[in-house]
Parts: C-alpha cells; structure tokens; sequence
C-alpha cells in the first residue's frame, strides 16, 4: 500500500546554526555516468543519496558498471570505458529524473545496443523531442510517444554524426544529451547557447580528461579520447541550500552558515536577486572542488522588497523559483517574474503550483503564461498542494516558518529525490515541521 507523505510547517525561529547541504544532484549525476565511462576506478564523495541520483546509479550498474557504496554519499565506480556498457534485459527506470532521462537519453544513443528508459507519472509527462530531434539529426534512432513524452526507446547507434546545435530552450539538460552522444560522434558536436546554462558537464568532461573545446557560449567535443578515473568531490547543492537562505532571510532574528556550498555562477542566479531584495547573505572562504567553485555562507534576516526578475536571470537560477516565490511573498511589494515559462515543464507546473498554494496562503498572486505578478504581504495558514513536485513542497515549508497558522502541505514523499534529510537539517536549524502519513488506498467499509 502507497502512503501519502503530508507535512505541517509552523511558525517557528529564529534560524541558527551551521548547517552542510547534501551533495549536488546535478554533478552528482554526471560523476556517476563520466565514472562509469571512464577507464579505471574513480571515487565520488559527496555523491547525492537522492533517489533521482540513485535512479542513475542503479541504471549505469544494470548496464554492466560494478559500483560500490563504501559509505553514505560516497561511491567506487569500477568504470568500463567509453565501449564497455552491456546490454540489460528490460527497461531502465529514471523515476522522477529529468536530467537522468535526458543525458542518458544522450549516453545510450551512442551504445551498440537497445535501450528503453521509463519515468514516474510526472516524468511521463514532461517534453522529451528537445533531445529527440538533435539526437535524431545526429543519427540515433531514439522514439517517444508521439515524438515527445517517455517512455524512449534507443536503438543500436549506427553511425552518429557531430553537428552544430543552436538550441532555442535554454537547457542543460538538452546541452548534456548533445555533448555525451557527441563523445560517440564522427567529427565535432558544438552546442552553442543564446543564454549559457548549468556548465558541470562540460566542467567535469575536462576533469576526467575529455577534450572540451569552450568559446563563449559554445562548447565542443570531438570522439576519439578516453575519460581517465579521477576522484570527485562533490560541492553541497546550491538548490537545496536555497530554501535555506529564503528561510533565514525572512525569520526574524536569524543567522545560518551553511558549509561547502557549490557556487558555480550558472546555478546561483538566486542570490543577486534576493541581494537587490535586501537580503544579507555574505560569502567565505571561497575555493575549488573537482573544477567547481565553492564556498561558506552567512545569512541573516533582512527585511525585503519587490523585485523584477528579467527573463535574463532565469536561467541561472531556474531551480530556485518555488523558493522565490516565497522570498516574494514576504517582502513588501511587487515582485514580477517574466520569461520563466519554463517552469510549467518542471516535476509540476511550478508556476501554477506557487500560485495556488501561495493564494491559499492569503498572498495576491497573478498567474501569467511566462511568470506571476506575487504582491508580498503577510501569511495565513492553510492546506497547500504540492502536487508532489519537491522544491515546491520544501518551499511552503519555509512559507510555514512565517505564517499566522499551520501550513499543511500535501504529498511530500518527493523530497527525497534531491534532499531526504530536508526534514532533520530543517529541524537542527529551528524549523518546526511535523509529519502526517495519509493513506492513499481506498477505505474499506464504513
Ligand atoms: C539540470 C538542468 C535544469 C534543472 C534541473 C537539473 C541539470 O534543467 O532544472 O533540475 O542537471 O542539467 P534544464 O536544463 O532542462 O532547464
């Protein structure tokens, strides 16, 4: 029997403490996959225990790849060469992962073999032609429902060709798949952005020793090398400690440090916006990871304002919507968001989600195809859908931390895709969440 995991956040704080984030999902997934391709052993430490990063693993240990869990968020990754996947007798499950469908989509286009990679209900549902179409134009014979949705059936590479790829969505995701079929590719795969976007791939290509060719907005790759085992040392997630900095940033009386943040300037779009709020966030001890830039930060409370978020800004911090929505909410005046359309393609439709549970809450809202219009006031409590989309459930629980009354929030049990220990680290900082399991089996008799 399925149960329905739903929190009840409350008033609570000050925010004190030290708090380490968990690894990145983002670079987490790539270490996995470059490690299983590489030649040699490569430990990660910090490695993500999210079942999305998870699904990865297990997808690359079906493949053949021998990989051991020495301890909690680290792995030994026994790689098997660029050549050396093998086949597995049916499907590869990515549950919830977008990003583990779309770069494997990317990997397995390359492999002399079929594939099949499924998703959970909200995966079924979300675009897959942005990496159909370019690995289709590369030759890989790769097919969705109705050349768009999962499941995605890959079949034996024949022969793929570099391209040039101007993406009109500003994706990573999309990026990724191209660059890691571009490793099985004739000639040159160059993928060149209108706006950049996340760069770890590119970042930990060169690590494990792959030729990457960067030029502005553009990056290539070319076949014929090899990946060398390394040892990656994976930055604590910006996206998960983004709930966090909202958190502390708009209880009273608080100050939070969390430790070994990864920084990387693609990802933390977030911070000059809620700098321009108000927020007092100040960073130490910047160093590098594995190529990634990482750093301490100190949040204290501050009183916020409204803000415009320009389509410029959203790709950097495109994970960090849900989260500031709720800065916005309880910041004194109008804060409009535009050119974020693609949040209606995330776990959920991120903005339809924020918009429902934050005027559940009592905050004025307006609704627009590419953002919202959010008119920050105070909070009341209320019961919110989450519509089992993580972020948007970690963020009411930090719009809980300030609203006049309970704030329930339902179908919570995907926080453990990117952040399991939401809860206790939530808890360890002054949060007060609590839990109710619903039984979502229909009752029998009376
Ligand atoms: C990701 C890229 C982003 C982000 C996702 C993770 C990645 O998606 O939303 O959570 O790891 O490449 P898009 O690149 O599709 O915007």
């Amino acid at each position: 029997m399925s149960a329905r995991i739903d929190w009840t956040s409350q008033r609570a704080g000050p925010l004190r403490g030290e708090v380490r984030v968990p690894g990145d999902k983002s670079i987490s997934h790539r270490a996995v996959m470059l490690a299983a391709l590489a030649e040699g052993t490569s430990r990660i430490d910090g490695f993500l225990e999210g079942e999305d990063t998870r699904a990865t693993a297990a997808i690359l240990a079906k493949l053949g790849v021998r990989i051991d869990e020495p301890s909690s968020c680290s792995r030994i990754v026994h790689g098997v060469g660029l050549h050396g996947l093998s086949a597995c007798d049916g499907v590869l499950d990515c549950g919830n992962s977008g990003t583990a469908m779309r770069l494997l989509a990317g990997l397995l286009a390359g492999q002399v073999f079929d594939s099949v990679l499924i998703g959970d209900a909200s995966l079924r549902r979300r675009p897959m032609r942005r990496v159909i179409e370019p690995l289709r134009c590369m030759g890989a014979r790769i097919s969705g429902v109705g050349d768009d949705m999962p499941p995605l059936h890959i079949g034996a590479a024949n022969g793929l060709r570099g391209r040039r790829f101007t993406p009109e969505i500003a994706s990573a995701q999309v990026k990724s798949a191209i660059l890691l079929s571009g490793l099985y590719a004739d000639g040159e795969t160059q993928v060149c952005e209108a706006r950049a976007t996340r760069d770890h791939t590119e970042r930990l290509l060169a690590a494990f020793g792959w030729p990457v060719r960067r030029d502005g907005n553009c990056v290539a790759v070319s076949s014929g090398h090899h990946l060398r085992a390394i040892d990656v040392r994976v930055p604590g997630d910006f996206s998960s400690a983004a709930f966090l900095i909202v958190a502390a940033s708009i209880v009273p009386g608080s100050c939070l440090t969390l430790h070994d943040v990864g920084l990387n300037r693609l990802r933390t779009g977030l911070l000059p916006v809620l700098r321009v709020m108000g927020a007092d966030i100040t960073e130490h001890d910047r160093r590098e990871w594995s190529g990634e830039p990482v750093a301490d930060l100190t949040v204290r409370h501050a009183t916020l304002r409204g803000v415009d978020v320009s389509p410029d800004a959203v790709a950097d911090m495109i994970d960090e919507f849900p989260a500031l929505f709720v800065a916005a909410a309880a910041a004194s005046g109008t804060t409009r968001i535009r050119g974020a359309a693609e949040l209606r393609v995330k776990e959920s439709d991120r903005i339809a989600v924020m918009v429902s549970g934050l005027r559940t809450l009592g905050v004025v809202v307006e609704d627009l195809a590419d953002g919202a219009d959010i008119h920050g006031g105070s909070l009341s409590g209320g019961t919110v859908a989450s519509a089992g989309d993580h972020r948007c459930a970690m963020s009411f629980a930090v719009a809980g931390l300030i609203a006049d009354g309970p704030v329930r929030i339902e179908d919570c049990a995907n926080v453990a895709t990117s952040f399991p220990d939401f809860r206790n680290i939530a808890a360890g900082c002054g949060f007060a969440i609590s839990d109710a399991h619903v039984d979502s089996a229909p009752r029998q008799g009376c």
